[in-house]
């Protein structure tokens, strides 16, 4: 096998994800909706891997840390409290010359509106503004008034939702600090520039974890969840070369945060914020004590009473889903042909393995290879495929990252085995037909890593 040395671009990751059905542009019929975008149906199967991996590593596998799903629109003083009324913004720049808005501190990613497009304020001609700031929330109206009074607005993030079940969670959880409380769902942001594919879009869906500790421990466990969220992204096969921890300097924090570290990925555009682990302090539960007027805070059985430190890893299931399928990505040669493929984690994979009748108009084979196929399909998801040779199938497979292909032959049909095509290595070996279902349970419990990294 020779590895094609092309860099990889995101046109390419775009392209793929089209042609295979992982993502299309939203409202696409009607010319599409900026930087929205729908999930087809190997992009959903791929998501709900990595939400439940994600759910397994911070909920299920552990004892200090419980589930919330909180709703979308909130009462809207939750924001003003939050301090996203008041900060949560970006600077915009608007261009007199061409009238198009761009970030004031991502220039470097805008797009001129003139020909030949360059970057915003590099011809003569661009004549932006000072930097303003612009409000990120999207707003909507809640009953039947459309005034002031009836505001309210698409959570920008979902951890507001988690401090205000501070108290609810607490009382009925029966844990004590440290604790966490985690949660799942969509973010909406009026981004400026969105783009960038699934990186920067208006409707994300974000994974949050906000883990409640005593002040004094709150440093600890802030280098604690940076290495556990490493770790997890390693284990689950991620390139080491392509992930660095990188600390915020104090510029760029956030109005709640008093210390970051990103977890970067070097995306097509270079490095980028993966996953963001920040150390929110007593800010929240503070400022919810304050405007609420509710006591957000821990006492102890001696009657020790503090407002715990918040740390939190959170990170967008798409910008995970764009790291994963950048690091996966290959064009290769194998013999006289170009393959491309996907070398997701099988955990991550959408599908688990092919099963595919090498004749199919073989009734034997057909028999066997559905029969196979409907025995897995009630523990895994997998895909049987009977339509085109041989190779066309297999490269089907690689394409949208499935591990593992079991191949029913002639000899099938004389001695009851199959062969099982590995995506990564493309060495086969027989297996007893009988032994499949078991053997694929195994493999999927295995350590895994890409054979770039080995
Ligand atoms: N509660 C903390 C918070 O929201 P953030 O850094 O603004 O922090 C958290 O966002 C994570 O959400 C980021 O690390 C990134 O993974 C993801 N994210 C942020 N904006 C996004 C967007 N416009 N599109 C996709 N993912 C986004």
């Amino acid at each position: 096998m020779a590895e094609t040395a092309k860099p990889l671009t995101m046109d390419t990751i775009v392209s793929l994800c089209r042609r295979r059905g992982f993502v299309f542009p939203s409202s696409e019929i009607y010319g599409g909706l900026g930087s929205t975008y729908d999930y087809g149906h190997y992009g959903v199967l791929t998501k709900n891997n990595i939400r439940s991996l994600w759910f397994s590593a911070m909920v299920q596998e552990r004892d200090d840390i419980v589930a919330l799903d909180s709703a979308i629109i909130l009462n809207p003083r939750v924001w003003e409290a939050s301090g996203h009324v008041a900060g949560f913004s970006d600077p915009l720049v608007d261009c007199r010359t061409c009238k198009l808005r761009f970030r004031a501190d991502q220039l470097e990613f805008g797009s001129c509106g003139r020909k030949p497009s360059k970057r915003p304020g590099e011809t003569p001609d661009c004549d932006l503004t000072e930097p303003r700031r612009f409000n990120l929330m999207f707003e909507t109206h809640v009953g039947a008034l459309r005034d002031e009074s009836s505001t309210a607005y698409l959570r920008p993030e979902t951890a507001q939702g988690i401090f205000v079940n501070f108290k609810n969670v607490a009382q009925l959880a029966r844990r004590k600090p440290p604790f966490g409380i985690a949660q799942i769902g969509k973010a909406f942001r009026n981004e400026i520039t969105p783009g960038n594919f699934l990186f920067r879009q208006r409707e994300f869906e974000l994974m949050e974890m906000e883990f409640f500790v005593p002040p004094v421990e709150a440093e600890e466990w802030h280098r604690y969840w940076i290495d556990a969220r490493r770790r997890w992204y390693l284990d689950l096969g991620l390139r080491e070369e392509n992930l660095r921890v990188r600390e915020h300097s104090a510029e760029e924090l956030s109005h709640y945060s008093s210390a970051t570290s990103d977890l970067e990925y070097l995306y097509p555009i270079g490095w980028q914020e993966l996953e963001g682990v920040a150390n929110r302090g007593d800010y929240d539960l503070t400022q919810h004590t304050r405007e609420s007027g509710t006591k957000l805070e821990w006492i102890d059985p001696d009657g020790t009473r503090y407002t715990p430190y918040v740390i939190e890893p959170a990170v967008s299931i798409d910008r995970i889903m764009l790291a994963f399928l950048c690091d996966a990505y290959h064009e290769e040669v194998v013999g006289d042909r170009e393959r491309v493929v996907l070398r997701l984690h099988p955990r991550v994979a959408p599908v688990k393995a092919a099963i595919l009748p090498l004749v199919p108009r073989d009734e034997g084979m057909a028999a066997r290879a559905r029969a196979l196929y409907e025995e897995l399909r009630l523990h895994h998801v997998v895909e049987h495929d009977d339509s085109g040779q041989i190779g066309r199938r297999y490269r089907r497979q690689d394409e949208i990252g499935t591990p593992w292909a079991f191949t029913v032959d002639e000899q099938t049909l004389e001695d009851e085995t199959v062969t099982v095509r590995d995506r990564d290595s493309l060495a086969q070996e027989r297996l007893p037909i009988g032994g499949v279902r078991e053997w694929l349970d195994d493999a999927l419990q295995q350590d895994w890593s890409s054979p770039q990294s080995r």
